[in-house]
């Protein structure tokens, strides 16, 4: 049964062990630009190309043609273009004099005046490009950015107009999209230059770039709208530019559009023309204000046919929500999250939002969840609309989170912006961070602390422990790589060590060092060092230094968590008035070849309780492998890494474990919701890496039966769900059930069928009864199926949280017809998030022939949009009865799946991550390596390595932990046969 979470698209509930979640989707790959066959459209594109070259301009013909080629190399759809061979070609063989991915420092953009005209009936686009640009050194050339279009005339000028510089060869170089002209006469030190480019392309539907997307009107008609999606680097196949984060110019557009459409761009409309050139065709012309000093990535543009709605914050920030008429309403919501988080974000920054609005666009056809240009986020419907009577409690937090996430990089990313992509950590890591900060002003009820620890820490915790894990700061040196480090190190780990850091040094030094290095770098790029150096400065200056022996070192304690891989195992012991720290590098596997004497170190911040005494005692471990400090001589129990806000694991002394086992199970108020599930976790995973009997974390499950707090719930459901899936067919898998739902049992008679009690209550109801029903509870799998019936035979509504869990237990127990009346109410739904949950719960079939058609319509494409293919994936690599399927089907499609995204990565890794992780035996592992033996993979193949490595561990695990914990069921079955009563539910603090 899918995870509540699940509103975006997002994998939200990653198995314990495996590559975890996903923050995204790998964008700019799921066009397929570099596709290595020509689409009918390309290769009309050619024609027209060969035409106008025969007509008229020669040189033309000359660059454009190789825009359409394929990557050198390449020989069939499976296989990729090999790295940058030692000196690069143009498609027509001749050297390509530039080489190297970064553009030469000698011009620096400095304004773009862009004009464009995109036609939504033809869906071709002309432009214009004038580029003002500095010269920093004397130069004979000039390399920027291109890709995918022609360019009709090119132009260089000084300045002034006075002296036009003739450009006397222009070559490209697809493979890195660049264009090198050189010029007749050096261009002069200090000298300003204009440089134009006319060019024409035409919009596509490829999630990139300047793109097409569709969407059907309230009265069934097709309507279309272009939109764009640079990041990271895709500005350049929208016009030619200098597509680098470091590259900052000041942007002005003026967009030709037809009179029933709008066009947004980041900064207001400053006014509209009616062209004449045009006139009585309703063809109007609008231009914006200048922007702001700013990036290519950061820049937008959408023509539409949407409407809109409009609130303003206390900051005279006018705040827009737009999306198709018949969705706007739909906005509400999250306009009135943007208003309150852009409020509070001005406060906490201590620097005000710089443009006078943001429009918070919801875009039918996009790749990621959101993307954060300056002034205009883009948004998938089913991350930004959300409809009260049918979205329920998960995805309006969803919501919340994706609106705080982007408006947090308005100041972090696009104020201050990366030099280069090897920082995109500290992007992704810290808007990840405020994701939870800002979400959990709009809307305390959400108690996002235990969501940031479910989501940030624990996530990455469970990835970082793989060998094939990677540090947070990497070297990016080919466009793949880019592409690779969107992933869950740079989002869930970057925050969980920033977080860490912020709680060392108490939030407001950290907002001091935050506030230090926007103001510094305002406008500009900045790398990772300097907010280090700008964090050190507030630390040195803060009154009251934090708890220990003053700050610490910001650079060197973050140094030791971005720059290698993998967390530290802590282990505690306490004896005879000493607590002795030790720390050692955690890795699921034992790490290959590696001497203990060259064992990484980290600067560990650590907390401890301990029993009788007050406050919490402070430990550090500066790079060192281990510390003793005095502590009292009697401690009933002791307990480190309070509110798990460090991230690693810790371990104790096996009387330790047993002490806090029984202070979990007492319902001891010694441990918050954190602990309690930062100890379950912990008692899993040392279980997993061969540390720990099974029979711990089973017992610690047991405090279940009187736990209230969700996320206990959650890392419960995490571990023993995937046990289940590695014993499915076991003999243990029954008594696991069994056990499961004795332990639910309290909580699902509590908890009820209705829809109340608070956000968090409504989200706890949501996991437990989704819970009984996938481990058969009979009552529960009963009334799930009864509330299917009511809706589909009387048409009574099913309650917003409760609508995933109904509809796929409808589709799992029910007959064709049953599979039959979603899937239509799926064509017909207009609600973007109904729309999901309607096509997950179709996975959830256990019927073969239909699992077969679903999955070939899915992939076709027509009823089911290319974004979505990934929730179809997701349902059915999660459904037993469907997961070999699945793996046939990718199996036997192979290159359908790669030529429909691409031979990109995307749809890969998400493939990897979703399917083949939850392998448990030799056989499926050796046909796994079989499959993908020499399939490149590209940005994917850290995943399908990580994956493997997954599948060795569950084989690893149902060999040596099955039977101990076999045998610790049947002991607590016989007890509780024996008339131990079961335990009566009890509330916990949420
Ligand atoms: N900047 C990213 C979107 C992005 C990532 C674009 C990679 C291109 C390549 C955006 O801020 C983001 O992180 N979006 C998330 C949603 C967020 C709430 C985690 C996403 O798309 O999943
Ligand atoms: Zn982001």
């Amino acid at each position: 049964m899918a995870d509540a979470m699940s509103a975006s698209g997002r994998t939200t509930t990653p198995p314990p062990n495996g590559p975890g979640e996903r923050a995204l989707y790998n964008k700019a790959e799921y066009a397929g630009r570099k596709a290595v066959v020509c689409s009918p459209r390309r290769a009309a594109a050619v024609l027209v190309l060969v035409f106008l070259a025969v007509l008229a301009i020669a040189l033309v013909a000359a660059f454009a043609r190789p825009a359409c080629l394929p990557s050198t190399g390449v020989v069939g759809p499976t296989t990729v273009a090999p790295p940058v061979a030692t000196r690069p070609t143009t498609a027509d063989g001749e050297p390509f004099p530039w080489d190297s991915l970064r553009l030469p420092p000698a011009v620096l953009p400095r304004r773009y005046e862009l004009l464009l005209q995109p036609n939504l009936t033809t869906f071709a686009v002309v432009g214009r490009v004038k580029i003002q640009i500095t010269v920093t050194q004397e130069t004979s050339f000039i390399v920027l950015h291109s890709r995918n279009m022609t360019i009709t005339k090119r132009e260089l000028h000084t300045s002034d107009d006075s002296v036009n510089v003739s450009i006397t060869r222009l070559l490209l170089y697809p493979e890195r999209d660049q264009v090198y002209l050189s010029v007749n006469e050096s261009l002069q030190l200090g000298q300003n230059y204009t440089l134009s480019f006319e060019f024409n392309y035409t919009l596509r539907e490829a999630l990139e770039g300047f793109y097409l997307s569709h969407y059907t009107a309230a009265n069934g008609s097709k309507r279309y709208l272009a939109t764009t999606q640079f990041e990271p680097n895709a500005a350049r196949a929208a016009f030619p530019c200098f597509d680098e984060p470091q590259l900052k110019a000041t942007f002005q557009l003026a967009m030709v559009r037809h009179e029933s459409h709008t066009a947004l761009f980041n900064t207001p409309r400053r006014s509209t023309a009616d062209l004449d050139f045009y006139l009585g065709a309703g063809i109007k012309q609008d231009d914006f204000f200048e922007t702001v000093r700013m990036s290519t990535y950061l820049v937008a543009f959408i023509v539409s046919d949407y409407a809109h709605i409009s609130d303003t914050t206390d900051g005279n920030v006018l705040v827009s929500v737009w999306a198709p008429p018949h969705l706007v309403q739909q906005g509400q919501f999250a306009a009135q999250v943007a208003v309150s988080v852009l409020d509070f974000y001005t406060d906490y920054f201590g620097l005000p939002y710089q443009l006078p609005k943001l429009d918070l666009v919801a875009i039918p056809d996009f790749a990621a969840g959101a993307m954060e240009n300056w002034g205009l986020c883009t948004f998938r419907l089913t991350s930004l609309l959300y409809e009260p009577s049918s979205g329920g409690s998960a995805i309006q937090q969803w919501v919340t989170r994706v609106v705080a996430h982007e408006l947090a990089h308005q100041w972090f990313g696009n104020l201050v912006t990366m030099e280069w992509w090897n920082d995109l950590w500290l992007n992704e890591g810290f808007a990840t961070l405020m994701e939870f900060i800002g979400a959990g002003h709009a809307r305390p009820e959400y108690h996002m602390g235990q969501q940031f620890m479910l989501e940030a820490t624990l996530t990455a915790l469970a990835l970082d422990s793989l060998r094939d894990s990677h540090p947070i700061s990497v070297e990016v040196t080919d466009p793949d790589q880019i592409e690779s480090i969107f992933d869950t190190i740079s989002y869930s780990k970057g925050a969980a060590v920033l977080y860490m850091l912020m709680k060392e040094l108490g939030q407001p030094v950290f907002k001091a060092g935050l506030n230090k290095y926007l103001r510094r770098h305002s406008l500009g790029s900045a790398r990772t060092a300097d907010l280090w150096a700008a964090v050190q400065e507030a630390a040195a200056e803060a009154e009251t230094p934090p708890a220990g022996d003053g700050p610490p070192d910001v650079q060197a304690m973050m140094d030791s968590w971005t720059r290698q891989k993998s967390y530290p195992l802590i282990s505690v012991v306490l004896s005879a008035g000493r607590l002795t720290v030790r720390q050692a590098p955690f890795t699921q596997l034992p790490a290959v070849g590696a001497r203990q004497s060259d064992a990484p170190l980290w600067h560990v911040p650590l907390s401890c309780r301990l029993h009788r005494r007050a406050g919490l005692l402070a430990v550090r471990l500066n790079g060192t492998a281990s510390v003793t400090v005095s502590a009292p001589r009697q401690s009933a129990w002791y307990y480190c890494n309070v509110n798990k806000t460090g991230v690693y694991r810790v371990t104790y002394p096996a009387d330790n474990w047993a002490a806090l086992q029984q202070l979990l199970l007492a319902g001891s108020s010694h441990l918050s919701v954190q602990d309690r599930a930062a100890i379950i976790d912990d008692a899993f995973s040392l279980n997993r890496a061969d540390l720990l009997n099974a029979s711990v974390p089973l017992r610690l499950s047991t405090s279940l039966s009187r736990e209230a707090g969700l996320a206990p719930w959650a890392v419960s459901r995490r571990h023993l769900d995937w046990w289940l899936q590695l014993l499915y067919d076991q003999p243990t898998h029954a008594p696991l059930q069994h056990f499961v739902r004795r332990l639910i049992a309290p909580q699902y008679g509590q908890l009820g069928w209705s829809e109340q009690g608070s956000h968090v209550v409504r989200r706890l109801r949501a996991l437990v009864l989704a819970w009984a029903v996938s481990v058969r509870l009979p009552e529960a799998v009963a009334r799930a199926r009864t509330l299917f019936s009511d809706w589909r035979n009387a048409g009574l509504p099913v309650p917003p949280d409760l609508r995933q869990l109904v509809y796929s237990t409808g589709v799992e127990y029910g007959d064709t017809g049953d599979w039959q009346f979603v899937w239509q109410r799926y064509l017909n739904a207009t609600t973007p998030t109904e729309k999901n949950s309607l096509l997950r719960a179709l996975g959830a079939s256990t019927d073969p022939l239909i699992l077969e058609h679903f999955l070939r319509i899915s992939l076709a494409g027509e009823l089911v949009r290319s974004q979505d293919f990934v929730l179809v994936v997701e349902s059915t690599a999660a459904n037993q009865a469907a997961r070999l399927r699945l793996w046939r089907f990718v199996r036997l499609n192979w290159h359908k799946i790669l030529d429909k995204f691409g031979g990109g990565t995307f749809m890969i890794d998400n493939i990897i991550q979703e399917l083949v992780s939850r392998f448990s035996t030799q056989l499926e592992l050796e046909e796994v390596r079989a499959f993908f033996d020499g399939k490149d993979l590209r940005s994917a193949s850290r995943s399908l390595r990580q994956a493997l490595e997954s599948i060795q561990l569950n084989i690893r695990w149902r060999g040596s932990h099955q039977a101990a914990a076999a045998a610790w069921l049947e002991d607590w079955s016989r007890r509780e046969a024996a008339g131990a009563a079961p335990p009566t539910a009890r509330h916990w603090p949420n």
